[in-house]
């Protein structure tokens, strides 16, 4: 009878191992047959109604299945750790022939990189790269700059007042008076910044834009200097062979005052859509600073002179990368930008 039941035990717990699938399914087994109250431990109870002569071979019959069953379960047990570490090996293997995950590297805006060129540009030639406020007084942006109230040049310079006296400034050209103010000559700066109109937005105009203003101030600069160091920066920006014009002009605060021209790089001066058929292009204005600009900010006309110049760097960005619409640069589409 108990000599059945061990073989029977025997038989269940090696069904049961082949099916077992993790050391928790494992460990089950083996309280359910081996435990203190496991279906084993429960025959042996059971030898004492055996017959003396009985005993001896039933208990070595049940000695034999409980180490056989013990030594199957630590076989099986071997078994499920390497497939278990292997499993995880697996889960944890990193493909080494995977293409990896690339992390994005910012760029320029088209602005500040044709700005980077220009400055570099004149730094190049020892000019220093001053800053100056947005937010402006009347005085500094329109009446030390010889543009009195009143002044038609005004007109096109509509902006946003703050005060009566303060406002946006309309031109980076202030920048002037306040260097002039705070330091003596020799002077040899540029100052880019942001400028303001209220003008409408549309796709050549911006309430906002930028600017760059320059400014040489020293013993007998002249109209000579004024022209040679814009013709180096032309050439420095559109290449070694552009030709460059002055046309003469009005600024209020420079005399006598010029346009400069580029000769068109698109057509080279026959005349197409982006000269608009002139076959030379407007890129800055300029002039010898006015006597009583000198003056206004201390500086004795009779001992220094100097030249200004202001470029307008929408227009030189947009002309360099063929684009119409101004509102482009400042909608931040970066399905835009990236190609820049
Ligand atoms: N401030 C002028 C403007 O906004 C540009 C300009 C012209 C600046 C002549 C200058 C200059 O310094 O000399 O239209």
């Amino acid at each position: 009878m108990i000599k059945q039941q061990l073989e029977a035990i025997n038989k269940a717990v090696l069904e049961k191992l082949s099916a077992v699938k993790d050391s928790q399914q494992l460990d089950e087994i083996r309280v359910k047959y081996l435990g203190k109250k496991g279906e084993l431990t429960a025959i042996l109870k059971q030898m004492g109604s055996l017959s003396p002569e009985e005993r001896p071979k039933i208990g070595q019959l049940a000695n034999e299945v409980r180490t056989s069953i013990e030594n199957k379960i630590s076989e099986k047990l071997e078994q499920i750790k390497a497939l278990e570490t292997q499993k995880r090996l697996e889960s944890e293997a990193i493909d080494v022939t995977l293409p990896g995950k690339k992390s994005e590297l910012g760029y320029y805006h088209p602005l500040t990189k044709v700005l980077r060129e220009i400055e570099e540009i004149f730094v190049g030639m020892g000019f220093e790269i001053v800053d100056g406020p947005e937010v402006e007084y009347d005085h500094y942006n329109f009446e030390l700059l010889n543009i009195p109230k009143g002044h038609p040049a005004r007109d096109t310079q509509d902006t946003f007042y703050i005060t009566d006296n303060i406002l946006l400034r309309t031109q980076t050209s202030p920048v002037q008076i306040r260097t002039m103010e705070q330091k003596k000559p020799p002077i040899r700066i540029i100052s880019p910044g942001r400028v303001y109109r209220s003008d409408a937005v549309d796709a050549t105009h911006s309430p906002l834009f930028h600017q760059i203003e320059g400014l040489v101030v020293d013993k007998g600069i002249t109209m000579s200097d004024l022209k040679g160091t814009l013709e180096i920066f032309v050439k420095r920006l559109y290449g070694e062979d552009s030709k460059v014009r002055f046309r003469p002009h009005h600024f209020p605060f420079t005399e006598p005052s010029a346009e400069t021209d580029i000769c068109c790089f698109e057509c080279g001066g026959k005349g197409c859509h982006l000269c608009k058929g002139e076959g030379w292009i407007e890129i800055l204005g300029c002039g010898m600073v006015h006597p009583k600009v000198l003056e206004n900010c201390g500086i004795d006309p009779e001992v220094y002179s100097g030249f200004a110049f202001g470029l307008g760097l929408e227009r030189i960005v947009m002309r360099r990368y063929n684009i119409t619409d101004l509102r482009l640069l400042y909608e931040n589409d970066t399905r835009f930008l990236k190609q820049f």
